[in-house]
């Protein structure tokens, strides 16, 4: 199994590429199930997350192909990605394949609408807490469909004649319940109200594309979004918006290294609240022409508290790297995780470098420390995996970092990225 050995100590200089969201391009690929046309997805990373759901995908009936042309962004590669569903010869997802990654899941929005039913596995937990699918049920509920929870599995089925729109507000913010309830009103009779909707960069994107596939929808992006269904979607294409938690990872590794880095082909409005708190802990980040500069000179780590909140909040998909960044900061900081009740799993790991953490509930106490020490840790989520990255470059000495299929779900050419900044980071196969 791959690790990655990281000789910490070296600042970071030059230009990293950030890559189309992983975050994005999911739902985008996903709302391919909504029409009989092609769909051409432009700037998809290449990632293990969209290897996976090109495979459940195909399972339901879609023809895929990978444009062998790989465009050139900087030193990355964004493909271009055709997605057509002619046919939709299944309409259950299994256990199997959603059991690998959650956000498979949401087909059940395209499915439904498109085909009147769905059988899909509830996903179950994972690593980073319970993750139930209550607003789901209920927002599909509200557009008319009908129940059912039967062996692990939720089906779900429109009524004669499909779907009607129908008004939900969410209790709670869920960006996934967004995405799916978004995408099943796009077909639905009649006009569909969604309140309290996640306003995440990643459900305008979708709304984009799907208004670019004739659908009409308005206020995505706000906390209500209106969906006037239509009779059929056709194909388009679309480009899938820059990562912004690739764009803050990176921000945060070199506020920690110190150094000079531009991060090219990315938007500062994507994360502007996260910018503020890596400029409050000493970096300077400025706007250029293509994405952000990020410098952090001879000035030490400032601590800084934060707390996670849905967008435009401090997102909890940077919180483990910002920790990581805290480590180090010159005094008393805490972090405050309100979205997930179990994403302190880098505290431990992190322990092992030497750092300073205690955790009281839903908060982490963070004394920095002058010095990390490397050491061997595990990788146990996505964005815990790459806070051990960001730790390990600004540790003493070497740092073996396990596990790291996770971070190949979400971190295109990592490792290439940061060594050709100056850092000494490597993959090792055994
Ligand atoms: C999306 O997950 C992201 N995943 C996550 O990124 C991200 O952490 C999360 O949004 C929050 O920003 C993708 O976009 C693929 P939610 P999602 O529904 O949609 C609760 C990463 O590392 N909830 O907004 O699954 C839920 O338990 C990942 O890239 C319910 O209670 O998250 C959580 O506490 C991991 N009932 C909160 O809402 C439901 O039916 C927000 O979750 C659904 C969710």
């Amino acid at each position: 199994m791959d690790r990655i050995r990281i000789v910490g100590g070296n600042q970071l200089h030059g230009v990293i590429p950030i890559s189309g969201a992983k975050n994005a391009a999911l739902p985008l690929m996903i709302a391919s199930l909504l029409t009989d046309d092609t769909l051409t997805l432009e700037n998809v990373p290449h990632l293990a997350d969209v290897e996976q759901l090109i495979r459940i995908l195909g399972n339901h009936g879609a023809d895929i192909s990978v444009n062998g042309r790989r465009e050139r962004q900087g030193e990355s590669y964004a493909r271009t990605i055709h997605f057509t569903s002619r046919n939709i010869v299944s309409t259950t997802a299994p256990y199997e394949l959603v059991s690998k990654m959650r956000a498979s899941f949401w087909v059940i929005g395209p499915l439904l609408a498109r085909e009147g039913k769905a059988r899909v596995s509830l996903p179950g937990g994972c690593a980073i807490g319970t993750r139930p699918v209550d607003l789901f049920i209920e927002g599909l509920a509200a557009l008319g469909a009908n129940i059912e929870i039967d062996g692990g599995y939720i089906d779900a089925t429109a009524p004669e004649g499909g779907l009607t729109g129908g008004r939900y507000v969410f209790p709670k913010v869920s960006v996934g319940a967004t995405h799916v309830l978004m995408m099943a009103a796009t077909l639905a009779n009649g006009t569909t109200v969604i309140g309290n909707a996640a306003r995440e960069p990643e459900v305008a994107d979708l709304a984009k594309c799907l208004n670019a596939m004739g659908a009409k929808i308005t206020g995505a992006g706000t906390g209500t979004i209106t969906i006037e269904g239509v009779r059929s979607l056709s194909g388009a294409r679309h480009r899938v918006l820059p990562d912004r938690i690739e764009t803050g990872t990176y921000a945060m590794a070199v506020a920690m290294t110190g150094g000079d880095v531009i991060l090219e082909d990315t938007d500062s409005s994507l994360l502007e609240t996260a910018l503020e708190a890596i400029r409050r802990t000493g970096a300077e980040i400025s706007e250029t022409n293509s994405g952000i500069r990020v410098v952090r000179n001879r000035a030490g780590i400032r601590p800084v508290d934060i707390v996670t909140d849905p967008f435009p909040g401090f997102p909890t998909d940077l919180q483990a790297q910002f920790m990581g960044l805290m480590t180090k900061s010159s005094g008393v900081s805490h972090i405050t995780e309100t979205i997930f009740e179990n994403r302190f799993m880098h505290v431990q790991e992190l322990a092992r470098l030497g750092a300073k953490i205690s955790l009281s509930g839903q908060t982490a106490k963070i004394e920095g420390v002058s010095r990390l020490k490397g050491a061997p840790v595990m990788a146990t989520d996505l964005r815990a995996s790459v806070s051990l990255v960001i730790a390990g470059l600004a540790a003493e000495g070497e740092t073996m970092v396990s596990r790291v299929y996770h971070l190949d779900r979400g971190f295109e050419r990592l490792e290439e990225k940061l060594t050709r900044c100056g850092a000494h980071v490597e993959r090792v196969s055994d």
